[in-house]
């Protein structure tokens, strides 16, 4: 997968469609070949047949400037590692100050090749059982800093990771002023950025634009990887479709503030940048000590936006997330929220266990209020032992267990209410200044998880409850963005370490109790990264459970994430029939979120049928199967989509429109399935090959009331 030409000095890194090339040049620096469709057997004269100069990736100067041997130029060269303070002012990964100074270039010192991919020390990074590991080690020819760089190539699969690790060799302390995960030049523009940007309730809205001759960014400084922006984005050429063309993706396992930027320059460079934002980032490294950046994630794609789905996808359900039994069918979830909110006791509950139970729910939820004195939201965060006044837990857990249920529960273990015990006793566990007034949201303050000893005491907490009760599943919610950082770490570094805090609470959770099944929230899905996937193989997708905008979130989520992670629950939210909600549902981890026993017997019988399709399909087709994406709302009247199971054999396809349209042709091309398989549709019950559903489409050329839902399932026969 990896190879080094040591004549020629350039290593090349092979994935499943990929090369990624890059050399050494005479004066040590590491410069960017190529990155693109897999090049072939590598040899060196297919690394020659670049471009002898590498004029592919240095621009064809005529012979006096290119003669030029004092670095004038050097600023056209695509860069593996930018220099900073130097000739190229296109943005560097890296910013250090080292007295005072900021002038950065990295030499190569030495590589190893090895296969396996090492873990990071303080983060969760990718795992893999067949990878093979570039790590090189750079110093920086100023002084003070080194770096060791390294890449990973995953057997069978189109991501590429990229890790740094600074180290201070010098004598005297440097300040990491930024310090980004990914850098990449690609030698030409013309492209698009595809990015998902959202609010709550309106998550992962997808944009698509051209680049411009300058700088286009998104970002989150909001203290976790936030609503309004994920990081996750898309560059690629102007033509390409959801099924054709060259696409390159862009991630970061991480769940602070990012930054993901691409910069067209003069010589139209685009250089693509992504890391920790670095507002509000300034690390002091004294001598001997390191910083180890968040892993960067990179995708290739040469079939479309598809390719970068089904990349991303695999790559999360086998590579980030680390909960044993994520591959397996998770329980249809019932959660109380939405049904009583914090208004609820120990009678209620009972009986909405029981209606629960006849929805065909297997795991129960207890979401919010059920803590301290938490009745309201303005009281009790940080206090994690049973409010027994408004209800017997042990009575609750037992009855959902004499039903066969499961039971889970609700924690927001980062945030602390002023009105609250563990605030009257450990008041200096809230970020900000005392003497100061702070800023309250949703009634709450930000706890400093910097500190080992406050993770100390939510760990026992939490364990308290743990112990005690049986519990399958825990809901971990963060409810507010984070600002006025000052806590006990210095200001430039709190906003990575209390992330860092928050990833050693998981840590030790989840080694604690294995066996239980986290869900990832931040008011609905503010937090929806791989930082968190790694330990919540599901994250509820968004507080916004209307099914027509779940359509558009869900669409727009399943760019960058399989539809096994999405959180998804029919509610009592608008217009459609429970069967419409129900088929929406199923596009992600289907679950019921309302007041169960308000239900009818025809409503019980609609949601039975959603399971009924939930346990027969969704976890060979739509958890673990490929996704398609076939219309976007985003662009027209209809919502389509699919997910096909790895071996062909079953397909479930959603199609839901918005606007209201009368009969007129409308063939729904299908995408995934086998050209010569046979497969058998619900919808009219006829057997069609493969290639017909493809090239002719399903036929839906009906009278469409406005958000109607066809759901049809293909089975081989
Ligand atoms: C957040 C979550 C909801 C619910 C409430 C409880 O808003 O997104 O699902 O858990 O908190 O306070």
């Amino acid at each position: 997968m990896i190879r080094y030409d040591r004549k020629l000095k350039i290593f090349a890194l092979n994935g499943k469609s990929y090369t990624y090339m890059f050399r050494i040049t005479d004066k040590g620096v590491l410069q960017h070949l190529y990155f693109g469709k897999r090049l072939g057997v590598f040899d060196a004269r297919s690394a020659t047949d670049l471009g002898f100069e590498w004029s592919h990736t240095y621009l064809d100067c005529d012979s006096a400037e290119r003669n030029y041997s004092d670095n004038y130029y050097n600023d056209k060269s695509l860069a593996e590692v930018a220099s900073h303070g130097l000739m190229d002012k296109s943005g560097a990964a890296f910013v250090i100050e080292k007295n005072g100074a900021t002038a950065t270039e990295f030499i190569y010192k030495s590589h190893r090749i090895y296969d396996g991919k090492p873990k990071l020390k303080t983060m969760p990074c990718a795992h893999a059982d067949e990878a093979q590991t570039l790590e090189l080690t750079l110093d920086d020819r100023f002084g003070g800093a080194r770096l060791i760089l390294s890449y990973t190539v995953i057997k069978n699969s189109d991501v590429l990771l990229r890790n740094s690790l600074v180290q201070n060799v010098g004598a005297t302390d440097i300040v990491l002023k930024r310090a980004y995960s990914t850098e990449l030049d690609l030698p030409q523009s013309g492209d698009d950025f595809i990015h998902f940007y959202g609010d709550w309730c309106l998550e992962r809205f997808l944009e698509r634009a051209p680049l411009i001759n300058g700088r286009v960014e998104i970002s989150s400084n909001f203290g976790r990887s936030s609503h309004e922006h994920n990081p996750f984005g898309i560059l690629c050429d102007r033509h390409t479709t959801e099924r054709a063309g060259e696409a390159f993706a862009f991630s970061l396992v991480y769940s602070g503030n990012f930054t993901l930027s691409a910069y067209v320059d003069k010589w139209r460079r685009t250089r693509v940048l992504m890391g920790i934002n670095d507002e509000d980032f300034d690390y002091l490294l004294p001598p001997r000590a390191e910083f180890e950046a968040p892993e960067g994630v990179t995708v290739y794609s040469d079939g479309g936006l598809d390719g970068i789905s089904h990349a991303m996808h695999d790559f999360v359900r086998d590579n980030i997330i680390t909960y044993k039994n994520a591959k397996a069918a998770r329980p249809v979830l019932f959660n109380s929220w939405e049904g009583c909110y914090l208004d609820f006791d120990t009678q209620s509950i009972l009986e909405y266990i029981d209606s629960a139970k006849k929805t065909g729910a297997e795991l129960f939820v207890l979401d919010d209020g059920w803590f301290g004195k938490r009745d309201t939201d303005q009281a009790s965060l940080g206090d994690w032992y049973v409010n027994a006044r408004k209800i017997d837990l042990r009575r609750i857990i037992d009855k959902c267990h004499a039903l066969g249920m499961k039971f889970g529960i609700w924690f927001e273990p980062e945030m602390i209410n002023p009105d609250s015990d563990l605030y009257r006793r450990h008041a200096d566990f809230a970020l900000g200044d005392r003497d100061k007034e702070r800023t309250l949201s949703r009634h709450q303050l930000v706890i400093d998880t910097s500190r080992d000893d406050v993770i100390d005491v939510l760990f026992d907490m939490m364990s308290g409850i743990l112990d005690e009760y049986e519990i399958d599943y825990v809901k971990w919610d963060h409810n507010r963005n984070i600002g006025e950082i000052a806590g006990a770490t210095a200001y430039g570094e709190t906003y990575h370490k209390i992330i860092l805090g928050t990833y050693k609470l998981l840590d030790r959770l989840q080694g604690k109790y294995p066996d239980i099944l986290f869900e990832g929230c931040a008011s609905g899905g503010g937090r929806f990264d791989l930082g968190m996937l790694y330990y919540c193989p599901q994250i509820w997708t968004s507080d916004e459970t209307d099914p027509v905008q779940r359509l558009f979130i869900q669409y727009g989520t399943s760019y960058g994430y399989p539809p096994s992670c999405m959180g998804a629950h029919i509610s009592k939210n608008k217009i459609m029939s429970y069967t419409d909600k129900g088929r929406i549902a199923l596009f992600g981890t289907y679950g019921i979120e309302m007041n169960p026993c308000t239900l009818d017997d025809g409503q019980i019988a609609e949601v039975l049928e959603i399971n009924r399709i939930y346990k027969e399909y969704h976890n060979d087709v739509i958890a673990n199967g490929d996704f398609y994406r076939l219309c976007s709302p985003f662009e027209g009247n209809y919502a389509a989509m699919m997910s096909v199971s790895k071996d062909k054999s079953k397909a479930v396809v959603l199609f839901a429109n918005l606007l209201k349209e009368n009969n007129r042709y409308r063939f729904i091309k299908l995408a995934g399935l086998d050209e010569r398989k046979r497969y058998k549709n619900t919808l009219d019950g006829r057997v069609y090959d493969g290639a017909y559903y493809m090239q002719v489409g399903i036929n839906l050329s009906v009278w469409l009331d406005e958000f109607t839902t066809y759901l049809i399932i293909l089975e081989e026969c």
